[in-house]
This record gives structure tokens, C-alpha cells and sequence, in this order.
């Protein structure tokens, strides 16, 4: 198969993750038969350097020529880098936010499963962890509130500032259609997360899911509050399957489920539109602290490149294999720093580097 991938190295660490990803996706190619073309795509802060602005119509018109795009992560350290000087629309993250809408990307799928072997990563303690936990989270990505109106202003000599969390029916059908589909291909329950008794918005996304869910009888819908469902993740995640929510309740929950599965290296994600086109990247950030010292976690973004094998190019058996390699590596104790025993027992473990950690994953494949 011949597939035209567009690549988004970005910031901090990104560069170096998305380069373990290609490698492993050139490992797939190879054995598979593949032809995988690469097309290198500036964002966020290293385009902001260049053309003064984080995102291009060049690189959203070669995004929108691509299969599929595969992503690092953008955006530096806020307190120290020159891109938060500028205006909040000028900063990295407006690329991002950017390159979603203008693609569409209405559905952001962001996966937390606890790996066995990582048992001893995860922060919760045995007896809430149980059997494990495999849940999905289904984030709404291109409304609520970090697309509304903003306002930042002065009235009656008070500073004020404004974010609207608004959401149309079309916008939460389209959603909740997804989470429902994807509930089919695992366990068949969905729980909508939301904050209905406050929010107006939520109690019209109640509404709506509650009519979708009519077409799907064998899901099983729930529905949660935020804030309980914060508190449920971390004390019982094996009772989720698929989490539907909107955008930033979907960006909060994402980073603690993610956490609960040791380490946020280990999360992808994968953004997409109503068509074949995806956007893949870890949940994580560019981590700036850590960038160029070769330490980073890139099993996230290999996991990644996974979803998008099996999303946008229905390759289904190269998805597992990549899938296969990184619970190999693993089980043989391959481990970057950020997936050590939390306790300090790391007895047959062996630390790798980010590179080492590629290369690792590509001989599994
Ligand atoms: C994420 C990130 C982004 C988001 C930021 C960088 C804009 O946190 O993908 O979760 O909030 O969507
Ligand atoms: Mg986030």
C-alpha cells in the first residue's frame, strides 16, 4: 500500500519522538511491503521561528493533501520561551488548535489501558487497579470552549476576561455517533461525562447523546458529572469502557487517565473527521525540560502511528504488530526513565534512552 503520511515533528521533545516513530513505521513498511512517503510539515513554535506565526496555509494545504499526519508535540516552556511573549493567537498551541479545525478534527480518541507489565508504574495501589482498566476516552476537539468567544477587557475599572462554552446539536450528535461506534467494537457501554447540573451547554449535550444512544440499543449508556468522574478514575477505571465528553473536560480527564497508566509517555491519541484523514499524536506535551537529552518517552507516539495504521489506513495486522513490539519490549524489561517502578524496584529492568527505545520497538516489529 502506498500511503502519503505528513509529519509534525514540532517542539521540545518532539523531534525525537516522532523520529522513533517513523523508524518503527519504516520497520512495518519493510515487512509488510509498504511504501510509506513522508512529507516533513512545520507547526507551533519552531514554524513561529520561521514564518513569524505557528501555523501556515502552506501547511494546512499539505496536511490536506496527506493520508494522514503524525505529529510530536509543540509548544515550549512558558515562562521562559519567546513564543509567550507574543499574542495568545500567535502562540504554538494556536497552530494546533488551528490545524484541528481547519481539518476538521472533530474527534480526538485518546486510549488508557494499563499494561501488565507496567503494573508496577501506575500510582494506584493494587487492590483499586484490580483486574487492570482499558478505557477510551472520546474528547470532542473542535468546539466548547476553546473555540468560543473570548473576551479579555475593562469594565467599571475591573479587568475582565471572557470564554464561551458553547455547543450546537450537529456538533454533539456527530460526537456522541462516534463514541457509540466505537463502543460497538469493544465492550458496548458508554458514559457520557458532563456537568449538567450547572452547565447549560451540558444539559443540552445530555439531551442529545440520550437521542443517539436510541439507535444504539446494545450500548449501554451512562452518564457521569466531571468531577465525579475525576474522582472515579482514580478510584475505580476498570468500571469505564468508553468516556464521552466535550473538549476541555475531555483534555483534563485524558492527562489523569493517562497518568493512571503509569506514565502520559504512554498515551496516544489519534484526531479525526468524518473521512478516512487522521491526525496522530501522543496526549503529552513537548516536555521542554527534557528535549535533546534523548530521555523521552516515544512509546506514545508509536502507538500513535499504530492508530493510524489501523484508522486511517485499515491495516489492521501492521497496527497489532507495532502494538505486539511495544508490550514485547516491555515484557523483556525495556524501560525509559518515566516507566520505572515507582517504588524503586527495578530489578530486571533495563533503562533505555528515547533512540534505544526506537530501535528496540522496530526489531520486535
Ligand atoms: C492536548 C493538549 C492541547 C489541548 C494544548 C497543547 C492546546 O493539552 O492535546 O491535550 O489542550 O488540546
Ligand atoms: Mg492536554
Amino acid at each position: 500500500m502506498d500511503c502519503k503520511i505528513g509529519v509534525i515533528a514540532g517542539d521540545g521533545i518532539g523531534p525525537e519522538i516522532t523520529a522513533q516513530a517513523v523508524k518503527v513505521l519504516d520497520a512495518v513498511a519493510a515487512k509488510y511491503g509498504h511504501d510509506f512517503n513522508y512529507t516533513n510539515m512545520l507547526m507551533g513554535g519552531c514554524s513561529i521561528d520561521k514564518y513569524g506565526e505557528p501555523l501556515t496555509q502552506e501547511t494546512i494545504d499539505t496536511a490536506l493533501k496527506q493520508d494522514a499526519v503524525l505529529m510530536g508535540s509543540i509548544g515550549g516552556d512558558a515562562a521562559t520561551s519567546p513564543w509567550y511573549k507574543l499574542p495568545a493567537d500567535k502562540r504554538p498551541e494556536a497552530g494546533l488548535l488551528g490545524i484541528r479545525k481547519a481539518l476538521r478534527l472533530f474527534a480526538n480518541l485518546r486510549p488508557a489501558y494499563l499494561y501488565n507489565e507496567l503494573k508496577a508504574a501506575c500510582p494506584l495501589r493494587d487492590e483499586v487497579i484490580g483486574e487492570g482498566f482499558d478505557l477510551i476516552i472520546v474528547r470532542e476537539l473542535t468546539g466548547g470552549l476553546y473555540f468560543g468567544k473570548r473576551e479579555t477587557g475593562e469594565k467599571d475599572g475591573l479587568r475582565f476576561a471572557t470564554d464561551a462554552l458553547t455547543y450546537n446539536e450537529e456538533e454533539i450528535r456527530r460526537i456522541a455517533i462516534k463514541a457509540f461506534e466505537v463502543a460497538r467494537k469493544r465492550r458496548k457501554k458508554v458514559c457520557s461525562v458532563d456537568k449538567a447540573n450547572v452547565l447549560d451547554s451540558s444539559r443540552l449535550w445530555r439531551a442529545v447523546v440520550e437521542e443517539v444512544a436510541k439507535d444504539y440499543p446494545d450500548v449501554a449508556l451512562s452518564h457521569m458529572l466531571v468531577d465525579n468522574c475525576a474522582m472515579q478514575l482514580v478510584k475505580d477505571p476498570g468500571q469505564f469502557d468508553v468516556v464521552l465528553t466535550e473538549n476541555m473536560f475531555g483534555d483534563i480527564l485524558s492527562d489523569e487517565a493517562s497518568m493512571c497508566t503509569g506514565s502520559i509517555g504512554m498515551l496516544s491519541s489519534a484526531s479525526l473527521n468524518d473521512t478516512k484523514f487522521g491526525l496522530y499524536e501522543p496526549s503529552g506535551g513537548s516536555a521542554p525540560d527534557i528535549a535533546g537529552k534523548d530521555i523521552a518517552n516515544p512509546i506514545a507516539t508509536i502507538l500513535s502511528a499504530a492508530m493510524m495504521l489501523r484508522y486511517s489506513f485499515d491495516l489492521e495486522k501492521e497496527a497489532d504488530a507495532i502494538e505486539n513490539a511495544v508490550k514485547k519490549a516491555l515484557s523483556e524489561g525495556y524501560r525509559t526513565g518515566d516507566i520505572m517502578d515507582t517504588t524503586g524496584n527495578n530489578e530486571g529492568f533495563v533503562k533505555v534512552g528515547c533512540s534505544k527505545m526506537g530501535d528496540i520497538i522496530s526489531e520486535r516489529v
